[in-house]
């Protein structure tokens, strides 16, 4: 928008001034400038100039959510990140831009892009008080400017609660496909539309028993497979973020397995999948574009509704709400259930670091001080190996210690009860003292392998802890806010059978700020 004396509480045209230096920035995931984000939004790849677009939902003058932009950040490689001005601002101080999508047009199906193959649409939703429409915005120059569509809204369904819509090109039929959130109603509709303008409802999904008090952020994603039983090459997976009333408190994301045939989504599967096992990771939303060959990619919101106005790094570093680590995903078969995998993009390559540990042990202690690493950010994998097939014993743990308040954050596999988990209650900076909700333990079931193995990995970055399971069967995100730096972790062995060895792997990560 033009700036006018109008426009005042909107200024927000530029990109800000950004401190990344603050002992809680993660330096691996993406946080704002300042200011607060939530989901993230209009994630696609643009192939012409080899380079990725992140979209967030943005209130770039307060440490809350409000006021909602569509802020912007662009990279090569997922890890290292330039800011851009915010790309949408709301019309008026009664109109907010929520979440949505964005689309490359190559063949102008719109009819916006006369001269050019690589126009960009964002969809999204104008949010009042009173209502929800989707409307459109277009994009003459890769994404980085947007203009709003003159004759929006493109859905106007005359209800408040109708939001966060996600579009892809279904190649078979030949359209646009949307799905979007029938918030209150726990429906996801889909609409299809040749034009990205006149926009057709084709059906709703729902399915009984799902859980949540309010849908958001569906995605419809199809992954490649190799279903020896049905022959199938393909499946599609629809990802719904709930928010309140996931199964673990507050906002989370479910999925749930089936096919897409042009109009309807059939699922395949009685219950729903968690996303993640931990409390923060919401709304995730898959790039648009990617290569033919690349794996779907996601993003998360590293944060929780229950809590994420509250946290610690707004009044101590001027920003609130990070991202996950970008998450490359397959879909499997696990004993005849579908699960979506998940593990950093490129294994974080483009910010691994050195080596700082690479072991080989049974039961015992190996110990790693990482504070000479710069960023304070940590990449870790162990693989337990000649597990035996019944009677496993023993128990591998890690410590996330802080050397200078003996703060900790911690977890374990217990391979004897099957079960993981993780702990951030060892942390002061914000405890259930200041909110309730902000439970220190989640714990999991695991298996081990055929083969007798038990795999995980993780990355820990200053107040973000992901971890992956299974060669990323499972995940679990947490945000913690230490008072001090944690700077060396444990990993300890004990009760491990005779032949038991455990493969541990420690590296030093990148900040992906600094060029
Ligand atoms: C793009 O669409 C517009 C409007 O339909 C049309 O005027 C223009 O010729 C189209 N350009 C191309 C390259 O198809
Ligand atoms: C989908 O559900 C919404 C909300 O209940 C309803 O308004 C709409 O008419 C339904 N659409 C279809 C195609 O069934
Ligand atoms: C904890 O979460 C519940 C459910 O979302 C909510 O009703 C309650 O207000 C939350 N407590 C705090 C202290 O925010
Ligand atoms: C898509 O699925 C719906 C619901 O199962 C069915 O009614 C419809 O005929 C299917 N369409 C095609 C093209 O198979
Ligand atoms: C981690 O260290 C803390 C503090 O020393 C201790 O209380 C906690 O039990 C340890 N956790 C594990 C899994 O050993």
């Amino acid at each position: 928008m033009r700036l006018g004396l109008l426009a005042l509480p909107f200024l927000a045209a530029t990109v800000q001034a950004a401190d990344y230096s603050g002992p809680l920035r993660p330096q691996v995931q993406f946080s704002p400038p300042k200011g607060f984000m939530n989901d993230p939004n209009g994630m696609f790849y643009d192939a012409k100039r080899s380079i990725y677009h992140y979209y967030y939902q943005y209130n770039p003058s307060e440490l809350v959510a409000g006021n909602q932009h569509w802020g912007h950040a662009t990279s090569p490689d997922l890890y290292h990140w330039t800011n851009h001005p915010p790309a949408l601002e709301p019309d008026n101080e009664d109109t907010f831009i929520f979440s949505g999508s964005a689309i490359i047009d190559s063949e102008n199906t719109s009819g916006f892009f006369p001269d050019q193959d690589d126009g960009v649409v964002a969809i999204y939703t104008a949010h009042s008080s009173t209502k929800e429409t989707q409307h459109i915005a277009y994009s003459t120059d890769g994404g980085y400017t947007f203009t709003k569509y003159a004759n929006n809204p493109v859905i106007d369904s005359h209800t408040d609660n109708f939001r966060d819509p996600k579009v892809i090109w279904h190649a078979e039929s030949q359209k646009w496909v949307m799905v979007i959130a029938w918030a209150h109603a726990l429906k996801i509709g889909i609409f299809t539309s040749p034009n990205l303008k006149d926009w057709t409802p084709t059906s709703n999904y729902t399915q009984e028993g799902l859980p949540g008090v309010q849908f958001e952020c569906p995605n419809l994603v199809t992954f490649p497979v190799d279903d020896a039983d049905s022959g199938e090459t393909t499946k599609d997976v629809l990802a719904i973020s709930v928010n309140p009333g996931a199964p673990l408190g507050g906002s989370g994301t479910f999925y749930v397995v089936g096919q897409f045939n042009g109009t309807h989504f059939n699922s395949e599967v009685k219950e729903e999948t968690l996303f993640d096992f931990a409390r923060d990771n919401y709304a995730a939303q898959w790039f648009y574009g990617l290569p033919e060959d690349s794996k779907p990619v996601s993003i998360g919101w590293a944060s929780n509704w229950d809590y994420t106005n509250e946290v610690p790094s707004g009044d101590r570093e001027g920003w609130r709400g990070s991202a996950t680590v970008p998450r490359e995903q397959t879909l499997i078969n696990v004993d005849g259930a579908w699960r979506v995998t998940q593990t950093p993009f490129q294994g974080l390559s483009p910010v691994k670091g050195d080596k700082l540990e690479k072991k080989t042990f049974n039961n015992g202690d190996v110990s790693v001080d990482f504070s000479s690493v710069e960023s304070n950010a940590v990449y870790f994998d162990v693989t337990i190996k000649n597990l035996p097939s019944s009677d496993v014993t023993g128990e591998l743990s890690f410590n996330f210690t802080s050397s200078a308040s003996g703060e900790y954050l911690d977890g374990a596999v217990e391979l004897n009860s099957g079960s993981f988990w993780i702990n951030r209650a060892g942390t002061h900076l914000f405890t259930t003292a200041d909110n309730d909700n902000f439970t220190g333990q989640f714990d999991t079931s695991i298996s081990v392998s055929e083969s007798g193995q038990f795999t995980f990995s993780g990355v820990i970055d200053r107040s973000v802890f992901e971890v992956f399971l299974e060669e990323g069967k499972q995940s679990g995100t947490m945000s913690f806010f230490p008072t001090k730096p944690l700077d060396k972790v444990t990993f300890a062995a004990t009760g491990l059978g005779e032949d038991v060895t455990v493969d541990l792997g420690v590296w030093g990560l990148k900040s992906g700020w600094s060029s």
